[in-house]
């Protein structure tokens, strides 16, 4: 996709430096037009060396090939980031006085901003009648995300992260070229888990897992973005949320599946993306385990009983019931052996979990776990019994867009 990305002059600027790197490194052609204000903040070198294209803020260079039109007219998607109350104001009243406010006029494609300022700012009655107005002429507007702002205080309006602002303006772009078809998932419901949990022995230590929680926070910001109303139930992680999701942080198996079940009964679609722990210590110790100082046993170490931790998935189904609601969609980690492949591991674990649909992904060093892509395969119920689950196979693909087949095939299910 040819793609405009537009930066105005807040602070906000150098976190479109690794959005720019994500359009990029997913096969995007970007060509970033700052202003000059966002050039006190990031110089011209960064944006061309990451973009591997030159940049102009004005109208007066390489006129005979009339940018101020062109860039406009040719590209698929314009998306600014950050969007300054400035910016917003200009783009509102149709000013022209740059090269990015003139792309912002001739572009006939999805336009995306997204705003960032200080909360005072975003709050002004001016800066909410120019987000009204640009809201009326089909701009999407992605709402900031509240936090740290640039000084020690805190509010709406901080940027939101890079992850996010690209599935957002990626959604935009792609239902834009479908025709259209919107929020498809608004008014559902959805609760996804999310990242590992940790299972403690004592105040220090505890047992964890590989998960990043990123397919779990990719799919609460796809579905956020079709209008669902997400709620995110998350173990460890270190990622930011995305703006518009409640977010239930958790840390062991027990604390997770009570979250699912205080909401079970509220819920259209449960979606267990979590690598929950399947073996919880028997016992917390509720002081730190020593060392033994038994000098006729100098490599003593403890011996560590472990029992069982409830499976979150397959009770969901069980409590359900006879019918389909919640929608409970389960994710595999595997990895093939002599016994079969990931498929094959896949299939019979569809059938032991009873889920509505089964994501199965492959697993192992530098593979799916905390990276920004993977390969699934996403299995669903048979028309009639005893055929195979039919599949489809999504990827090696941004953890984003298998989020947003996840949805597509969840819909399909609905
Ligand atoms: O059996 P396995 O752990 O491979 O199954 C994975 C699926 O089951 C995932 O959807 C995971 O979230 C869920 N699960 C669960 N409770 C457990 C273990 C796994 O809900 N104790």
């Amino acid at each position: 996709m040819r793609i405009v990305l537009g930066v105005s002059g807040g602070i906000a600027a150098y976190k479109a430096a690794s959005l720019l790197r994500l359009l990029t490194e997913a096969g995007h052609e970007v060509t970033v037009v700052p202003t000059d204000a966002a050039l006190h903040f990031v110089g011209a070198p960064t944006w061309e060396a990451l973009s591997g294209r030159p940049v102009q803020t004005d109208v007066w260079t390489s006129i005979t090939e009339v940018p101020h039109v062109r860039l406009g007219q040719q590209a698929d998607l314009v998306l600014v980031a950050p969007a300054t109350a400035d910016l917003l104001a200009k783009a509102a009243h149709g000013l022209a006085g740059d090269l990015l406010t003139n792309v912002l006029l001739t572009a006939r494609c999805p336009v995306v901003l997204a705003p960032a300022m200080h909360t005072e700012m975003w709050d002004h009655a001016a800066t909410r009648a120019n987000v009204a107005t640009l809201r009326e002429r089909g701009v999407h507007v992605i709402e900031p995300a509240s936090g740290r702002l640039t000084g020690a205080d805190t509010g709406p309006g901080r940027l939101p992260e890079p992850e996010h602002i690209r599935d957002e303006a990626l959604r935009v772009a792609r239902v834009a070229a479908e025709g259209g078809a919107g929020a498809d998932l608004a008014g559902r419901r959805v609760l996804i888990t999310a990242g590992g949990t940790r299972e403690p022995l004592d105040p220090v230590r505890y047992l964890g897992n590989q998960s990043s929680g990123k397919q779990g926070f990719a799919l609460a910001s796809a579905a956020a973005a079709r209008g669902a109303s997400v709620l995110l139930v998350s173990g460890a992680t270190t990622i930011v949320p995305p703006p518009g999701v409640e977010v239930i942080p958790v840390q062991t198996a027990l604390d997770m599946r009570d979250a699912v079940e205080a909401h079970f009964d509220q819920i259209d679609v449960l979606v267990m993306a979590a690598a929950v722990a399947d073996f919880r210590p028997a016992e917390y110790v509720d002081t730190k385990i020593k060392k033994t100082h038994d000098p006729a046993n100098p490599d003593a170490a403890p011996t560590i009983t472990l029992v069982r931790n409830p499976d979150i998935l397959a009770d969901s189904v069980a409590r359900r019931g006879s019918g389909r609601t919640p929608l409970i969609v389960g994710f595999a980690a595997e990895t093939g052996d002599d016994r079969g492949s990931v498929l094959d591991h896949g299939r019979e674990k569809f059938e032991r979990k009873g889920s509505d649909l089964l994501v199965v992904n492959e697993v192992g060093v530098g593979v799916t776990f905390g990276q920004d892509s993977s390969t699934v395969h996403i299995l669903r119920r048979p028309e009639a019994p005893g055929e195979p689950a039919p599949v489809t196979t999504v990827g090696p693909a941004p953890k984003s867009e298998i989020a947003e087949a996840v949805w597509d095939a969840v819909l399909h299910e609905l």
